[in-house]
């Protein structure tokens, strides 16, 4: 990633316990050469001392519209000289007044005045993240073309454990640096699958695989931010779409291959991460199969292979596959890229790429191989997604 040169941000602390991880998140801001301002609501002062915010910009921080000495302009002046407002964190109860376009404080204000790009990083208690009003709002918030970032899932301040907690502070300066990156593929539709499929045998059991739809998800978080319009089709999996694409929910792979059949159509790219089932039961029971004492056969039919399909339509888009080999890494999805006539092919090893956080990835091209390091899934899915683009452009589309 480019080194960010003197970006300016206004960053907005407001009330939760998550106001913490803003000092670490100033601190790593100034470290990638970003000048930031901060200002903070009053809530936001109960849970950390604007003097430690000052301490580490070396700026006052700016806390009241009332105090200002200069043109009396405090809730416009600052935006104007800022390239980015960032909300972290940005509670329920700020997200809602944003939403609304209230103006009721210096930072409220902040964001109704600006004339640069806002990112939001949501923090709050899962149930107020899920509550419908919230949901109302961070739609409304996409849709004014607010950028948001998070939230994460795990355990929360209150001992809950849920969607809500702010996503770290090391994450979110990649994503503020990712932000400020120009764009690789603005308006392009990118189609991807992701996570598993479930095949039924009988009415409570089925097949399927331990996929967890993290690097298809990561995949699509980082062609979001290359500007593409992006199609999530996703097998059942507890993770939360990443804001901003077009989500899919299918189960088995007959539905997977119709939903993306459906959308391919306009898609100037395909990228299947999805561990599609390769077969499915022939006659799977409408009721549970009851146990008895002698073995039970099932016949498995094979699935259709969405990808194979997809690469060898008349006018096929830009087709990306991945592969997960227990063994032989290099010979086996080289195979795979051939048989499946693909310009690119991602490998990795599927005892340790399936289910985890981190992952190592090898592109398989004409050129040869080439490896992304070991690296959390969401680093690897914007090396990744660079590459793609490059290779999407070289190919003349
Ligand atoms: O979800 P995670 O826990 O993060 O794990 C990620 C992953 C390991 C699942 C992912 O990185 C990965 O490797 N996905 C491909 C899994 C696989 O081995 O697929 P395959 O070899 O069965 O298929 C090769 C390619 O064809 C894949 O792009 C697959 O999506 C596609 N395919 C396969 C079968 C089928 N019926 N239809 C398909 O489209």
């Amino acid at each position: 990633m480019e080194q960010q040169s003197a970006k300016r941000i206004l960053l907005g602390i407001t009330g939760g316990i998550a106001a913490y991880k803003a000092a670490e998140l100033l601190r790593l801001l100034m470290k990638q050469g970003m000048e930031v301002q901060v200002a903070m609501t009053e809530a936001a002062c109960q849970f950390i001392t604007p003097t430690t915010m000052q301490g580490l910009s070396g700026k006052p921080v700016l806390t009241s519209q009332w105090n200002d000495t200069g043109n009396g302009m405090a809730h416009i002046n600052p935006s104007r000289a800022a390239d980015a407002i960032v909300i972290a964190p940005a509670t329920a109860d700020f997200i809602a007044r944003l939403a609304h376009g209230l103006a009721n404080d210096l930072l409220s204000s902040l964001c109704l005045a600006r004339n640069c790009p806002l990112l939001v990083a949501p923090a709050m208690n899962r149930e107020m993240w899920q509550n419908a009003a919230t949901q109302r709002n961070i739609a409304q918030l996409l849709a004014d073309g607010v950028q948001v970032l998070g939230p994460d899932c795990g355990v929360q301040a209150c001992g809950e454990q849920g969607m809500g907690r702010m996503l770290e502070a090391e994450r979110l300066a990649q994503d503020i640096a990712a932000f400020f990156q120009p764009r690789q593929l603005p308006g392009k539709r990118i189609l991807i699958t992701a996570g598993p499929t479930y095949e039924a045998i009988d009415a409570v059991r089925g097949i399927t695989n331990r996929s967890s739809g993290k690097m298809g998800y990561a995949v699509a978080q980082a062609a979001l931010e290359q500007g593409a319009e992006v199609v999530l089709v996703s097998g059942p999996v507890a993770l939360a779409k990443p804001p901003g694409v077009q989500g899919v929910d299918v189960v088995s792979a007959a539905q997977m291959f119709e939903a993306v059949q459906q959308h391919v159509g306009d898609c100037d790219i395909f990228i299947g991460v999805a561990a599609v089932a390769d077969y499915r039961v022939a006659q799977p029971s409408e009721q549970k199969i009851k146990k008895s004492a002698g073995s039970l056969t099932l016949e498995l039919v094979p699935n259709p292979d969405i990808l194979a399909h997809v690469a060898s339509l008349p006018h096929p888009p830009f087709c990306v596959g991945f592969a997960a080999e227990s063994e032989n890494l290099a010979e086996y999805a080289e195979q795979k890229r051939r048989a499946k006539k693909l310009p690119l092919l991602v490998g990795n090893l599927a005892q340790q790429a399936i289910g985890n956080d981190d992952n190592e990835l090898v592109l398989f091209d004409d050129s040869g191989s080439h490896i992304l390091p070991r690296a959390d899934k969401f680093t690897l899915a914007r090396q990744l997604m660079q590459h793609i683009a490059l290779r999407y452009k070289g190919a003349g589309k």
